[in-house]
């Protein structure tokens, strides 16, 4: 069930909206920065905080390059950014909108209508809207400051390659959760699904292996008329299941709420589509303490487990297993990117994953993004561009990763050079480095966050340097 699946880079969850104050701008860009048959445009949103900033003394602009989804919602879970640009380096912050996400739509509400309208969502597109956005806020400058990239899942993708391929642009780029590797051949397509197993195992090995053996369990109740009606009743499904096959949406809605945890296995409370508490893997694995309980116990066990993910209000009514797990992000498009440019292979072909058996089969990968977008995915595209795993020539970029993040596994955990480096997060979720510091931060996020400060110093020297400026 797992084979083919499109998974969202899931980045946005914590703080209420509202913590930060910016001005929303617009820029106008082409549509198609890469030929000069089509002249259309469209309008990029960006947001803009300059109170901080002193380009008297060339201090940086620290510039989010947006993913795949409302950047608002980025601003306000980049916490890192905000508290960095202001309290160490007077930095001007933006946060660019990615094109075909939030507001900014090339072609308004018809965006997706078309191949031909929704054919210029693309990554490189996307970075040199990102080129135009820098020259923009950079017109009125007398001397040149430094542009320090930031990003976390695709978004950290993007901002590591943003500094390969525009270094004349982007002194450095902190690429945070990034999986550059996460690409056909590069990495085994099972190694994500063996990273949200380890979570769960290294949590409570009995709680593991009760999921291990819940899809069995699930399949024979929904096989029959009282399973189901069992299962109807005690998971207080909203849409009743009425056959067999309904069973595979409710596996699939639990293997989505497994890997969103593993992402989001924070240290304190956090609010992600419902409001989460600390470590809630743990707070999960409570209820599934013996993995030899009968069926019924199990299953009835799992709910209750379940309930800190979608009911931890206590306010659910019932449980929506139709809904995709993330709604709140840009799904058409990433649906769009994964079945193009960024085709991810994931399976669970390890028999000790706690997931079901399921491959990779790029022909029916192909065959359903034939059906949904009348495009096909060209699986060498992303490495053709940026390199797969031969990045050594380029420089200045910092890549963590938090060991818990399933991402990890598509990830760069070694140094390249003196320069391009990478920082470990044993302690660590999706990004988690990226977000507002927190009483409850292992001691290795906080170096972390250490090691970026002292990369973007670095950086900076070697700009002023290059460019003959004496920073003041
Ligand atoms: C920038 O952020 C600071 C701190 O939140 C806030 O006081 C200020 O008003 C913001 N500036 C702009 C231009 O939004
Ligand atoms: C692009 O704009 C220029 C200047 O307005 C115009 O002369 C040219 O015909 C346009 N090209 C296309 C392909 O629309
Ligand atoms: C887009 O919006 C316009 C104006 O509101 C409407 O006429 C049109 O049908 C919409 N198109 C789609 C694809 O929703
Ligand atoms: C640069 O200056 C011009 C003229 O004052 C102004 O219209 C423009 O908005 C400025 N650009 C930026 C990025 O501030
Ligand atoms: C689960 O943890 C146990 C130790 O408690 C270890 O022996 C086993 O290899 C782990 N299994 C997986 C799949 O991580
Ligand atoms: C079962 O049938 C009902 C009534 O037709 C429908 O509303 C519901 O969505 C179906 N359940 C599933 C899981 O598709
Ligand atoms: C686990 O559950 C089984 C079946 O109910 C029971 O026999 C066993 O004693 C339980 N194990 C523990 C450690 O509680
Ligand atoms: C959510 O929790 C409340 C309070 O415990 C309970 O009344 C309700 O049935 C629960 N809903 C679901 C879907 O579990
Ligand atoms: C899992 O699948 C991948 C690619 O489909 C393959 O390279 C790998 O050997 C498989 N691993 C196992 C344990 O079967
Ligand atoms: C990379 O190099 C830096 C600086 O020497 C070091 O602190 C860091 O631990 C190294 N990263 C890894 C993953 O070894």
């Amino acid at each position: 069930m797992w084979g083919g699946a499109v998974l969202l880079l899931l980045a946005v969850t914590g703080a209420a909206h509202g913590t930060y104050r910016y001005t929303e701008s617009w820029l106008t860009v082409p549509v198609d920065h890469f030929s000069f048959s089509n002249n259309a445009t469209f309008k990029m949103r960006y947001l803009i905080n300059d109170t901080f900033w002193q380009p008297e003394i060339n201090a940086p602009i620290f510039f989010y390059t947006g993913n795949e989804g409302d950047i608002t919602m980025f601003a306000e879970n980049t916490g890192f950014l905000w508290e960095t640009a202001s309290d160490d380096f007077a930095a001007l912050i933006v946060f660019a909108e990615h094109r075909y996400y939030g507001k900014s739509l090339p072609f308004g509400n018809e965006s997706f209508s078309s191949p031909q309208k929704v054919g210029y969502l693309t990554s490189q597109q996307a970075l040199a809207d990102y080129v135009d956005l820098i020259n923009h806020l950079m017109e009125n400058l007398t001397t040149p400051v430094p542009v320090i990239a930031f990003g976390g899942s695709y978004g950290g993708m993007l901002a590591a390659y943003f500094r390969m391929k525009y270094p004349h642009v982007v002194q450095g780029a902190i690429a945070a959760s990034a999986p550059i590797f996460q690409f056909p051949g590069l990495v085994p397509c099972g190694i994500f699904n063996m990273i949200v197993t380890s979570d769960f195992n290294s949590t409570s090995h009995e709680c593991m292996k009760s999921i291990q053996k819940s899809w069995k369990t699930i399949d024979s109740f929904a096989g029959s008329e009282s399973g189901r009606l069992w299962l109807n009743k005690n998971w207080k499904l909203c849409k009743p299941l009425n056959k067999t096959e309904d069973g595979l949406t409710l596996k699939t809605w639990l293997s989505d709420v497994l890997v969103n945890l593993a992402m989001v296995n924070y240290p304190y409370p956090s609010n992600f589509l419902a409001p989460l508490p600390a470590y809630p893997i743990k707070a999960m694995c409570r209820f599934l303490p013996n993995s030899s309980y009968s069926d019924k116990i199990l299953l009835t066990s799992l709910f209750k487990a379940l309930s800190v993910y979608t009911n931890y209000t206590g306010k659910t009514k019932c449980l929506n297993i139709q809904d995709d797990a993330s709604p709140q992000l840009g799904e058409s498009g990433w649906d769009f990117q994964a079945c193009t440019e960024m085709v991810m292979p994931i399976c669970s072909n390890d028999t000790k994953s706690m997931f079901e058996e399921a491959e990779w089969n790029f022909k029916k990968y192909s065959d359903s993004c034939y059906q949904k977008w009348k495009v096909r995915p060209q699986p060498d595209l992303a490495i053709k561009n940026y390199g797969g795993k031969d990045i050594s020539a380029a420089s200045n970029i910092v890549f963590s990763n938090g060991l818990l993040d399933p991402w990890a596994g598509g990830g760069v955990l070694r140094n390249y050079s003196d320069s391009l480096v990478a920082v470990l997060i044993p302690e660590g979720a999706h990004h988690l480095d990226l977000r507002a510091r927190n009483a409850a931060d292992p001691a290795s996020v906080i170096q972390a966050r250490e090691f970026h400060k002292h990369y973007i110093q670095q950086w900076m020297k070697q700009f002023y340097r290059q460019h003959k400026i004496s920073p003041h």
